[in-house]
């Protein structure tokens, strides 16, 4: 450990123009920590009551115009909050154009969707309700509907006193609860608080070449491994323009926010469309340089990894899912 961070220094210190180009600093081990606040909108800090009505309503299948869907449906725990599906399926099985992306650690987003079209959790809420693809729920029908179940009237009172059952109370809720969803303490983490066996040789080894000759750091750093921003990393080109629908500038063609990585192993298919069923295969596109050069970001290049390499890479992704057995950890309608 000692060494490995040695060795950043010195790269630091040689290096500087390549560390501007490839973004954030690397490799100190406390970049990896979780921040110790989730952080909340100042009209919606974090209380208990709060989490727990959101908790009761995203599994709530009254959110839905059919009665048949909830958040849940599509944001399942045990799936780190998606649903292993390659395109989700919406009111009346209608597929919709993207996968549902994880959940895990939304509350540290700045931009939410694979677009990034949406800034708040409180704003994300309302779009799957109301829209007629995913749960095809009038708003006022729901607010009425919710009014009338009296284990909701106490609880909005208390979570939302004197703010009444309502859009807003509502979206509120559910944006609290989502931000609850954090990931939990994985090998990785023992492994940089000091326990050198927490993780296998070949992982430690997979890190080496995520923080260098892979270069994922570029744009998977920090505690969730992402930077917020958006990259086209040459996925086969599709009709979903992705980013530059909200911001056309031509750079952003076709590039999608860029995941966590925090319980990967959860939450195949991969990638906007669902396109890689495996992590073998996401590090076989990277390995490849994307299989598209067309608009591809500059930090995508061949990596030209061996096969041992490209084990060591998936060796390091897998510790960076919690080993919690779900059973003791799940959350579901209490
Ligand atoms: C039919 C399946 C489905 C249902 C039901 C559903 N979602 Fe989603 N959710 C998705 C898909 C697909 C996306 C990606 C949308 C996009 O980027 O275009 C998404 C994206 C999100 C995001 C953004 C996450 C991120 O990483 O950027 C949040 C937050 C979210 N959903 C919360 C909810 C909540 C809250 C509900 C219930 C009110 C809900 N979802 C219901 C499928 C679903
Ligand atoms: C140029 C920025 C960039 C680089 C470099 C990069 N990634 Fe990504 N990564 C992304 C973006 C953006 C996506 C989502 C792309 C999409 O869906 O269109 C993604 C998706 C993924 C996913 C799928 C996550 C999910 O939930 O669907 C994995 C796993 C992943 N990257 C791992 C890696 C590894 C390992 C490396 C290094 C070999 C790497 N990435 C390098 C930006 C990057």
């Amino acid at each position: 450990m000692k060494l490995r961070i040695l060795k950043h220094r010195v790269r630091l210190l040689i290096l500087p123009a390549l560390i501007l180009i490839a973004g954030p600093a690397i490799g100190d081990p406390k970049d990896y920590l979780r921040p110790a606040e989730i952080p909340a909108p100042s009209n919606n800090h974090l209380t208990a009551a709060r989490v727990d009505l959101g908790r009761v309503l995203f599994f709530d299948t009254r959110l839905s115009g059919n009665n048949q869907l909830s958040c849940a449906t599509c944001h399942q725990q045990a799936k780190a909050w998606s649903d292993g599906l390659a395109k989700a399926k919406g009111a009346a099985g209608r597929l919709l154009k993207r996968t549902t992306p994880s959940l895990i650690n939304v509350a540290y987003l700045r931009h939410l969707g694979w677009d990034g079209g949406f800034r708040s959790l409180e704003q994300q809420a309302l779009i799957p309700i109301t829209s007629a693809d995913e749960m095809d729920q009038g708003m006022d029908e729901l607010i009425a509907e919710l009014g009338q179940v009296p284990k909701y009237q106490g609880m909005f009172d208390k979570a939302y006193p004197d703010e009444g059952i309502n859009a807003d109370s509502l979206v509120k809720a559910l944006a609290s609860f989502q931000r609850t969803l954090i990931s939990g303490e994985a090998p990785f983490d023992r492994w940089l608080k000091g326990d050198e066996q927490a993780i296998s040789e070949s992982a430690k080894r997979g890190f080496s070449l995520f923080e260098g000759k892979a270069n994922c750091i570029s744009c998977h750093d920090g505690f969730s491994f992402t930077d917020g921003g958006f990259h086209n990393i040459g996925l086969p080109e599709g009709e979903d323009l992705g980013r530059f629908k909200i911001v056309p500038v031509p750079v952003l063609k076709r590039a999608f926010k860029t995941p966590t990585l925090r319980e990967i192993n959860l939450s195949a298919p991969y990638m906007h469309n669902g396109l890689y069923k495996t992590l073998a295969e996401v590090v076989d596109h990277y390995d490849r340089g994307g299989v598209t050069a067309h608009g591809l970001d500059p930090n995508m290049r061949p990596l030209f990894l061996s096969a041992q390499e490209k084990q060591d890479l998936i060796a390091f992704l897998h510790t960076l899912t919690t080993e919690v057995s779900l059973e003791q950890t799940i959350v579901g309608e209490k």
